[in-house]
């Protein structure tokens, strides 16, 4: 049976180290609100014109792919998961063929959020399954320091983001029990406006969530002074929401990735979580039953890295010796839409 193994992991964060104290320049916060809600220390920030989510990605891709003992040449899909794209449009993962001197292969974006990285990795696994691709490159980057609210107004969601890559090259493996077992993808879009950022958009408040605009002219509806003015191009997030969700939904899906297996939380080597939050994180290990050296966090020095965060927490503790081969790994991730997603694999 053919199955999808990592078989090259990579991560790259910016220089630029952001403290908890130093985002009191902008906005009336503190360190001790911050750390105390969110376990964060601090976060990386993107240098400002000299990195992108492109470039972020590039550095991360060429540590994984080099670690798989390919070149980039060998690459023959791209699955790359962002909510902060170098452009509305085109994706990242063109921009990322590109920047990598790539054959042209196909490159597929995803735009799951906080769980796009293990959904980019159960789409990348159907294609190794089916023996359509070898080499697949799995990316999750993000900018978030560009597209957030540093005023007070904006404190509650620009506190826990940070910016970052990681990378994962998928090859298929005949090996039994090893490689990914499996991977469960959910969604409930009752929570959509939960946590979202509206515009730009066309959505002229279709949905009802919005300012009623009906009688702005349509360049207006889709990115206006007013809008601009109001910080409406700025993520919202209602937290307390999205943490009554995150706390359900997280165990839930850990549950349902070992049950398919026939294993148990106790069998977990390494639970990788989405690093939305630390309070989230350690409500998940305590309702699984876990032992500290059976969970990874990071979100102390990274933040909330989106789509980033599961490949840059697995790769640190990859790196660490904390993961060795025959572990068994879960990621787990939960966020916007609401999405959900894990994976269960044999390292
Ligand atoms: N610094 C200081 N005070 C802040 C603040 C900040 N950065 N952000 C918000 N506050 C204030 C609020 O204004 C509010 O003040 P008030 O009581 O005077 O109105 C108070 O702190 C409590 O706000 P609230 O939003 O209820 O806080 P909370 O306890 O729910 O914590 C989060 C906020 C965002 C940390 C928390 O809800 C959370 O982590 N939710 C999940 C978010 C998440 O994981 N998002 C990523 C999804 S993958």
């Amino acid at each position: 049976m053919l199955r999808s193994k990592i078989s090259g992991i990579g991560m790259y964060v910016p220089k630029n180290i952001v403290t908890n104290n130093d985002l009191k320049k902008y906005m009336d916060t503190s360190d001790e609100w911050i750390q105390e809600r969110t376990g964060i220390i601090e976060r990386r920030y993107a240098d400002r014109t000299g990195e992108t989510t492109t470039t972020m990605a590039v550095e991360a891709a060429s540590i994984a792919i080099e670690r798989a003992g390919i070149t980039p040449q060998d690459i023959d899909f791209i699955v790359f998961a962002t909510l902060s794209p170098d452009y509305y449009f085109p994706g990242c993962g063109v921009l990322l063929q590109r920047a990598m001197k790539m054959k042209e292969i196909g490159a597929l974006d995803i735009r799951n959020q906080c769980s796009g990285f293990v959904y980019a990795l159960s789409v990348a696994d159907q294609f190794i399954r089916t023996g359509t691709y070898k080499n697949i490159l799995v990316i999750g980057s993000e900018k978030h320091s560009f597209g957030l609210d540093f005023s007070t107004r904006g404190r509650n969601i620009s506190v826990i983001f940070g910016d970052g890559a990681g990378a994962v090259v998928l090859q298929p493996t005949e090996e039994e029990g090893r490689g990914i077992l499996s991977t469960h993808l959910h969604s409930d879009g009752e929570g959509a406006e939960i946590l979202a950022m509206y515009n730009p958009g066309t959505h002229a408040n279709h949905w009802g969530h919005y300012a009623d605009f009906k009688d702005a002219p349509i360049a207006e509806m889709f990115m206006s002074h007013e809008m601009i003015d109001n910080a409406q191009n700025f993520p919202f997030m209602d937290g307390p929401s999205v943490f009554k969700k995150a706390v359900v939904k997280f165990p839930e899906v850990i549950m349902e990735s070992l049950s398919a297996n026939k294993l148990n939380a106790s069998d977990i080597s390494m639970l990788i979580p989405h690093q939305a939050n630390l309070r989230i994180a350690q409500f998940v290990q305590q309702k699984l039953g876990l032992r500290d050296h059976q969970v990874y966090n990071n979100i102390q020095h990274y933040g909330n890295t989106t789509a980033a965060s599961v490949p840059i927490a697995l790769c640190e503790a990859w790196e660490k010796g904390k993961i060795k081969e025959g572990d068994l790994v879960c990621l787990a991730a939960f966020g916007s839409g609401f999405t959900w997603a894990s994976a269960l694999l044999r390292w």
